[in-house]
């Protein structure tokens, strides 16, 4: 038997746009993502010669394939023929579950990322992406993480100019939303705002934190309901009142996320607002999860 640590770290939407209803029923994205350190942790153990075994420290999580780090390990083996012997796999959530971070994704992708180490072999990351295309729209960009441009499904990436490297503060209301009925919603509204994607694009080419923490907006923030939607704003301007260089939400919410270019003003966020929000964090911002692109 092997074992293998590997990581899962959380992705923010600095931007997020909707174009289009496609035929399919998935929606046309626009979406600039950006991976920081609040990580999951998932231990591989291969040659175990028992069926796939899977565990975690969230009891109501499933453990079965509608688990997507499960999921993930079966596409693996079908996709790539391999055969890890039996496999068991144990994750430690730290990243907050239904909260736009795409935690469920990134531990897809890091099961994809270490049965790939674990079992010594060389498939790609576009291999490993467009397995993961199978799992879930946002495993493929989840995969190599850093500071992304996503278009399509999710699935089309493009790699950007890093983010200058920042302090985050995210804190998760005690609501979630329903990804696929929050999609539904905004179907039947008029989005008001768009974000200025290609001037945030020019900032981070311009290396320009404040350019792109001024250009962050997610059109979800105008589906929420009303309440939800006024709890969303009050966290925003707290983060702001704290010296956030910007704030918006994440995915379909509901982490609210704050840009610091000053470790005491992020600390001072992160203090006001842990004791009104359990689930809140001050983390950094990451580069790329996998070395290069082959
Ligand atoms: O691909 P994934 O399973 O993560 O998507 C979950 C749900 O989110 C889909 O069933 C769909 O309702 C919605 N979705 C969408 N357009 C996308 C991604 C997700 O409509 N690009």
């Amino acid at each position: 038997m092997a074992v293998t640590e590997v990581f899962a770290c959380a992705k923010l939407n600095l931007s997020l746009d909707v174009l289009d209803k496609r035929p399919d029923g998935y929606h046309e994205m626009k979406m600039v993502m950006q991976t920081v350190t609040l990580r999951d942790k998932l231990t591989l153990e291969t040659g175990t010669g028992a069926p796939l075994r899977m565990q975690s420290n969230l009891g109501f999580l499933p453990t079965d394939e509608h688990n997507l780090a499960a999921a993930a390990a079966l596409a693996f083996c079908r996709e790539t023929g391999a055969d890890p012997g039996g496999l068991s796999i144990r994750l430690e959530k730290q990243i907050p579950v239904c909260a736009g971070m795409a935690g469920g994704s990134a531990d897809a992708a890091a099961v994809l990322r270490g049965l790939n180490e674990a079992l010594g072999l060389q498939v790609s990351q576009q291999r490993l992406e467009e397995i993961g295309a199978l799992v879930g729209s946002d495993v493929p960009y989840c995969v190599g993480g850093g500071t992304a441009l996503a278009e399509g499904r999710g699935e089309i990436l493009t790699p950007l100019p890093p983010l200058p490297h920042c302090q985050v503060v995210l804190c998760k209301p005690a609501f979630s939303v329903s990804t696929p009925e929050l999609f539904k919603t905004l179907d039947g509204c008029r989005i008001r705002r768009r974000p200025d994607t290609a001037g945030l694009l020019a900032a981070l080419e311009a290396g320009d934190l404040p350019g792109v923490a001024r250009r962050m907006y997610n059109v979800f923030e105008d589906a929420l309901p009303q309440r939800r939607y006024q709890e969303i704003c009050a966290i925003k301007t707290a983060l702001i009142q704290h010296g956030a260089l910007g704030a918006s939400m994440s995915g379909t919410g509901s982490t609210v996320f704050g840009l610091f270019d000053r470790q005491a003003a992020a600390e001072e966020a992160f203090a006001a607002l842990k004791p009104l929000y359990r689930e809140t964090f001050l983390v950094e911002t990451t580069g790329r999860l996998m070395k290069k692109k082959v």
